[in-house]
């Protein structure tokens, strides 16, 4: 989920990296650094701490720069002595393994220092990779999964490989999802591989890029060559060979993109939050990555190893993150262990007892004040704390006992869409490897399966939603209703914020059987009633009839079904379902439902990226 930059060619490569990262900084922003080779020289160096405390490999070679924060800390690190040369290769990072450091950040080197190497995404079979390579003497510098590539990259060249077979024999031994680039010290060329990560190439006038994004060459560029997974490039200054992953030479046609400058971080996109909503498969594929093994029906959570299956599980969460927490608590319950979830801010000042609990921070920033403060709370009375969170490093995950990752990559619109998603995964992969009657049986097995399936499904409800067609349809209304049952009741709560908190039109969300009990006195013919029905169990049945309750009163209903349980025969417009295992269903509701929020905020010209009123992380109480 990093950015990532490459450049060959007659210009100044720090110049040119520097432009790139400043263009993909939102990509990743908790380290950066940039290795710019000369073409020429000596091997020298693995990397020695400077006197600033960030790293520099000053080699005749490869000139390796890097630094933990913002881009800003390595601009002016280099500030009084940039590395100089025509080819090079920077990164953006955003952590998935190990800590925000100096030593974590990219470029990696491996001991030699003949090769520098940027990474984006996972690389899932990193354990098995560096076990080979320390027991064949190599020695590590990182904690992060990248460190194997220059390693294996160098082992491929001490064998008598030339640079290009020794880029290929290492990228042939990894799984997971990565876009690599490569520079060789003495070598005027990139070498870069793309899997389950984006990488494109630029066609500039004075040389050729490689980024993970557009944006990142705009300034030199719109000529754009796309490579596919499974792809390696040999990039020069003037000219670049793609292979296939037989070692077939591929050709590839050059696209003129026509791109508005402001809206380059975007991706194209009109907002963040629309980009977001998109990038869910992706960030679901993170998520799993290396996590599920769906033969034996186990999940792999090195990360809680050392947590007992507890007794009792209590979650504390805000906003968005409650709903996740409230998904999670009935996986824990429906698992056999007993769990609530809790609002952080009523945890913090009316704590229960938590005798022997396992206390769980659900928070994408993990530094959201609320939710440390009932963290803190729980630790005060001797609890046990785990953070769920998106941020390698934050408060949370720094000051609970252990921490899981959801991986979901930065999310820069206020309005959480693709954490929320990744949260619900990750804590349904935290039940199934904590909650020990979850574990290893066939129910498991199955839900794991509809996990693995679940980032096509999504990407299949997000091809042919028609919540554009349905916004346009109830713009305007007095008062929008999201009602849902069981297990979506949570998806009704979030429908129902995600509308509020981006188009400013009064929205509520209900157990679908509560409406009734009072609120149905607001129902009229302007006030659309939006209904989450999936499978046909009893749940969806008693929802149906709650349908007709408000149909009965004149409200239009907007039924989100897989179509099982026959609502839309009750419906003024429906939004569509694929058929999946009940457990996926809402989630694929939920992203729906994002899509109306969206699309009726942007009919009605909200601030959607920056809601008013609002912050991407509410740090006080
Ligand atoms: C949701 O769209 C909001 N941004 C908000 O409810 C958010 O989920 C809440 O503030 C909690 O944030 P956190 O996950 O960073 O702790
Ligand atoms: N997994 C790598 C790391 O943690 C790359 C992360 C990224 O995509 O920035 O360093």
């Amino acid at each position: 989920m990093c950015g990532i930059v490459g450049y060959v060619g007659d210009g100044d490569a720090t110049r040119v990296l520097l432009s790139g990262l400043n263009q993909l900084e939102y990509r990743g922003y908790d380290s950066a650094g940039i290795a710019v080779s000369d073409g020429g020289g000596e091997i020298c160096g693995d990397g020695g701490v400077d006197a600033n405390g960030g790293v520099s490999s000053d080699g005749a070679g490869i000139d390796v720069r890097k630094r933990a924060g913002e881009l800003e800390n390595l601009e002016a690190a280099i500030e009084s002595g940039a590395p100089t040369g025509s080819v090079g290769i920077g990164h953006t990072r955003w952590s998935t393994h190990g800590p925000p450091t100096d030593r974590n950040a990219h470029p990696h080197t491996g001991e030699t220092g003949a090769v520098a190497v940027v990474h984006n995404g996972i690389i899932e079979n990193y354990r098995a990779l560096k076990e080979a390579l320390v027991d064949a003497g190599r020695t590590f510098e990182s904690d992060t999964d990248t460190e194997v590539v220059p390693h294996l990259i160098e082992q491929a060249l001490a064998d008598g490989a030339d640079p290009e077979t020794a880029f290929r024999r290492a990228v042939s031994q990894l799984e997971g999802s990565y876009a690599i680039v490569a520079v060789f010290e003495g070598v005027d060329a990139l070498f870069a591989a793309r899997n389950d990560s984006p990488l494109v190439l630029g066609v500039g006038d004075d040389g050729y890029h490689v980024a993970s994004d557009v944006p990142a060459f705009l300034e030199f560029t719109e000529r754009v060559v796309y490579l596919e997974d499974g792809e390696t490039v040999v990039v020069r200054g003037d000219g670049a060979t793609v292979r296939d992953g037989d070692g077939d030479v591929v050709e590839k046609a050059v696209t003129t993109v026509d791109w508005d400058v402001e809206d380059t971080g975007k991706s194209g996109y009109d907002h963040y939050m629309l980009k977001e909503i998109h990038e869910q498969p992706t960030a679901l594929r993170q998520c799993l990555s290396g996590r599920v093994n769906e033969l034996d029906g186990t999940v792999e959570l090195p990360e809680v190893d050392g947590v007992p299956a507890p007794s009792t599980v209590h979650l504390v969460a805000c906003g968005t993150s409650y709903h996740a927490a409230l998904v999670g608590a009935a996986r824990f319950r429906e698992a056999g262990t007993p769990a609530q979830a809790f609002l952080a801010s009523e945890y913090a000042v009316r704590t229960p007892p938590v005798g022997d609990a396992l206390v769980i921070g659900v928070t994408q920033s993990g530094e959201t004040a609320d939710t440390l403060a009932a963290l803190r709370a729980a630790r005060s009375r001797g609890a046990r704390t785990l953070a769920v969170t998106n941020v390698v490093g934050s408060s949370a995950a720094r000051e609970c006992d252990d921490a899981v990752y959801i991986r979901a990559g930065p999310e820069i619109g206020v309005a959480a869409t693709k954490t929320f998603t990744s949260q619900v995964v990750s804590l349904s992969l935290l039940v199934e490897r904590l909650a020990g009657s979850a574990t290893g049986s066939e129910a498991s097995r199955e839900r794991l399966a509809a996990l693995r399936d679940l980032p096509g499904l999504v990407q299949q409800v997000l091809d042919e939603s028609a919540a554009a067609a349905v916004a346009e349809a109830y713009v305007g209304r007095d008062g929008y209703f999201f009602i849902g049952r069981g297990p979506n009741h949570p998806v009704a709560l979030e429908g129902a914020l995600k509308f509020k908190e981006i188009t400013y039109e009064h929205a509520e969300g209900f157990a679908a059987g509560e409406l009734k009990h009072g609120t149905l006195a607001l129902v009229t013919e302007r006030t659309p009633v939006i209904a989450v029905v999936t499978g046909d169990d009893a749940a969806a049945r008693k929802t149906v009839s709650n349908v007709k309750e408000v149909e009965a009163r004149g409200a239009p209903v907007i039924a989100v079904t897989d179509g099982r349980a026959g609502v839309a025969e009750y419906a003024d417009h429906t939004l569509a379902l694929p058929d999946a295992h009940p457990s996926v269903l809402p989630l694929l509701a939920n992203t729906q439902l994002q899509l109306v929020a969206y699309h009726v905020a942007n009919r009605l010209g909200r601030s959607i990226d920056k809601p008013r009123n609002l912050a991407k992380s509410v740090t006080v109480e």
